[in-house]
């Protein structure tokens, strides 16, 4: 996506060096875009670990990018145990995106002995082109649903609600949940979204409301809880979450405060769509609530929160009572049965094993 008139990706390898691996610092994001240098699996773990990067599709992407620089690093002698060590170590840093293991898992397939450093970055090179071609091809199949219902409003803006961020920032380019989105807005169709804040990390407030304004697409950020009301007073035509795993049979894994949404949407006759690469599909779970794993954080991140003041200081503030102590679910699952659809670079299908199924028959990525 374009960044002060230059294309940018979420993740690359840097120009002049191919051993250093350069990301967009979103924990510096709103307020100031930074490039940073990754140089080791170490420093990719913290990485994925602190949120410099984050998003499914691009925790995935810099993992890939770390095993290649786990390969750089690798002794001779010890490549095996080495890369072993580095796979355990990045796959450890968050539970809930399947993104990750997967192409950790994809990585390893290939670093074997006979394979040169130069192929196992190529195999990095394609897991993030793929992660940004079917986020491509996820907008142009959203683009038809919001198409549909703009249809019927007559000239009016079409109310997008969504939550947390699954735009380009949390893949390596295009995004998920807002790759729709940015297809009906280029092609001429009225969008408006509905940007929940996304506490406790706020990556609504500070990514998907900075991603849309720089792209032109008429927003407002609202508070986490107002959702509900707007449906109720017709506001909402349709809901599009991202996800962090989807189980076999249609379960999602989302940003914690995705269920409620769901809940209401059911109530309120709202859709509501998941929009998902196929690398987020864990077709070896069935139930989501029993089997996906949830990341508990920081409880730090609940009792404080950060931002510009009125100076222009980026400041953090602790904001309940200094003897409250805190709890943090990174996600939380909604069930396939509050989910109207599920757009995937392969189309659109129902959340079901069938319609799972029929979209990815044997239950395999293609
Ligand atoms: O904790 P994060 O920021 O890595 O959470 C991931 C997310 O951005 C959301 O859950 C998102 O909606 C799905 S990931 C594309």
């Amino acid at each position: 996506m374009n960044v002060n008139g230059r294309r940018y990706r979420t993740i690359w390898l840097k120009e002049t060096d191919h051993t250093v691996v350069q990301i967009i610092n979103q924990l510096a994001l709103p307020h100031a875009f930074e490039i940073i240098d990754l140089r080791s699996v170490e420093d990719v773990r913290r990485a994925i670990k602190d949120m410099y990067v984050r998003g499914a599709g691009l925790i995935g992407a810099a993992a890939a990018y770390g095993m290649y620089l786990a390969a750089l690093e690798a002794g001779e002698g010890t490549f095996e145990a080495d890369i072993l060590r580095s796979a355990a170590i990045l796959k450890n840093t968050r539970p809930t995106a399947s993104n990750l293991a997967w192409a950790v898992d994809r990585m390893l397939i290939k670093m074997v002995p006979g394979t040169s450093v130069e192929e196992i970055r190529l195999v990095a090179q394609a897991i993030a082109d793929e992660d940004a071609d079917s986020c491509r091809r996820i907008g142009l199949h959203g683009a038809e649903i919001i198409k549909t219902i703009a249809a019927k409003k007559k000239g009016e803006a079409v109310n997008i609600l969504t939550h947390c961020n699954a735009g380009w920032l949390a893949f390596v380019d295009y995004g998920s949940a807002l790759s729709p989105l940015y297809a009906a807005h280029d092609s001429g169709v009225k969008v408006h979204v509905w940007v929940d804040e996304t506490r406790p990390r706020n990556q609504g407030a500070s990514l998907t409301a900075w991603e849309l304004g720089r792209h032109g697409v008429p927003h407002d950020l609202i508070p986490d809880n107002a959702g509900g009301h707007l449906m109720q007073h017709g506001m909402v035509d349709m809901v599009i979450t991202g996800a962090d795993r989807v189980t076999r049979c249609g379960d999602a894994a989302n940003k914690i405060g995705t269920y409620l949404k769901a809940v209401a949407s059911k109530e309120n006759n709202v859709p509501f769509y998941v929009a998902l690469p196929s690398s987020t599909f864990d077709f070896n779970m069935r139930d989501g609530l029993k089997e996906i794993p949830i990341e508990e954080r920081d409880a730090a991140e609940v009792r404080y929160i950060s931002g510009k003041t009125k100076s222009g200081a980026i400041e953090t503030v602790q904001i309940c009572p200094d003897s409250t102590s805190a709890r943090n679910w990174g996600f939380d699952v909604t069930p396939a049965r509050y989910i109207t659809g599920l757009i995937s670079e392969q189309g659109i299908c129902e959340a079901s094993e069938q319609g799972i199924l029929g979209l990815y028959p044997g239950g395999t990525r293609t």
